[in-house]
């Protein structure tokens, strides 16, 4: 593919949580549509978590994958609570394909538990990748895309801040967060060309659905619930008859933004997720 060719063509696509789920599939398909890509993610667990991160083998594959678009890709491990990591990464993003056009704040965790039984440490942690690790991302590149002619940021929020998921309050209070901080940011930098706006996924078939503590929130009355109950829960609470999205459809959103067509959209929050905000 050449640069000519494509829907974001020439551009260099930031990516945070590329090793797996939506952050591999933005990176793919962004580079499918002939963009460069630096992907970064922690590759590290998180103690209070109770399901597991992508690894540095994760990381490799989404390189593995891209390279194969015949696009360039450079990963990093980089933690988005590290600002000094996320700062040096953008500046070496800058340093290497000359420019930042498009940005994926995408990295993110959700934990289940009632409200008043969250411990410190889940809604600390909850609150420092999920949305202060999107100013910091934000921090980080704006600089860089403020000297190289400006571009798309593409924040991601979830469904939750439209219906009041219960068990996941700091997840929702994060998530609202990116939403106000995404809204000044447009506002701020919008006459400097950078655009901001907001995907909101509903369930997407990634890691982070299937994970033990969300099949237990679908699923409280049963035991041992497996992804089979889930997708029988899920697709209950969808408007549409369908349980889940592909992260491809996630990054059909993410895709249109980055790219012209959008050019003049700017602090909008698109759901993609079956309806689930309105049921
Ligand atoms: N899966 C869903 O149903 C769903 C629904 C709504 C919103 N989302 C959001 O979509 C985004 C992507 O999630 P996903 O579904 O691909 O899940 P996922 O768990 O497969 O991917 C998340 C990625 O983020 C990385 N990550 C986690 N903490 C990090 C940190 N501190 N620094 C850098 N990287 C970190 C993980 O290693 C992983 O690669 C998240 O922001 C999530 O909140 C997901």
């Amino acid at each position: 593919m050449t640069d000519t060719q494509g829907r974001v063509a020439g551009k260099v696509a930031f990516i945070t949580g590329a090793a797996r789920g939506q952050g591999r599939s933005h990176a793919l398909r962004l580079a499918q549509e002939g963009a460069d890509i630096y992907a970064t993610d922690a590759c590290e667990d998180i103690a209070s978590l109770t399901y597991g991160m992508a690894t540095e083998e994760d990381l490799a594959e989404t390189a593995r994958l891209v390279e194969k678009t015949g696009r360039r890709i450079i990963t990093r491990k980089v933690d988005v609570r590290d600002q000094a990591g996320l700062d040096a990464a953008a500046a070496d993003c800058v340093e290497q394909f000359g420019r930042i056009d498009i940005v994926s704040a995408n990295a993110g965790v959700c934990g289940c538990r009632p409200t008043v039984e969250l411990t410190e440490d889940e809604w600390q942690d909850m609150i420092d990748v999920n949305l202060t690790g999107v100013w910091k991302t934000s921090k980080a590149v704006i600089p860089q895309m403020l000297r190289t002619g400006g571009g798309s940021i593409v924040l991601t929020s979830s469904v939750v801040t439209y219906n009041g998921s219960r068990n996941v309050a700091h997840y929702n209070a994060s998530k609202h967060g990116v939403v106000g901080l995404m809204q000044t940011l447009a506002a701020e930098y919008g006459g400097q060309g950078i655009r901001v706006n907001a995907v909101h996924p509903g369930n997407v078939g990634t890691d982070m659905l299937f994970s033990e503590s969300t099949l237990r929130v679908f699923c409280p009355d049963l035991e041992n619930p497996t992804i089979e109950d889930l997708r029988e829960r899920a697709r209950g609470r969808n408007i549409m008859d369908m349980a889940w999205v592909e992260p491809e459809d996630i990054t059909n959103a993410v895709l249109w933004l980055a790219s012209e067509e959008a050019r003049y959209v700017t602090a909008i929050s698109i759901p993609v997720d079956c309806g689930l905000r309105i049921s």
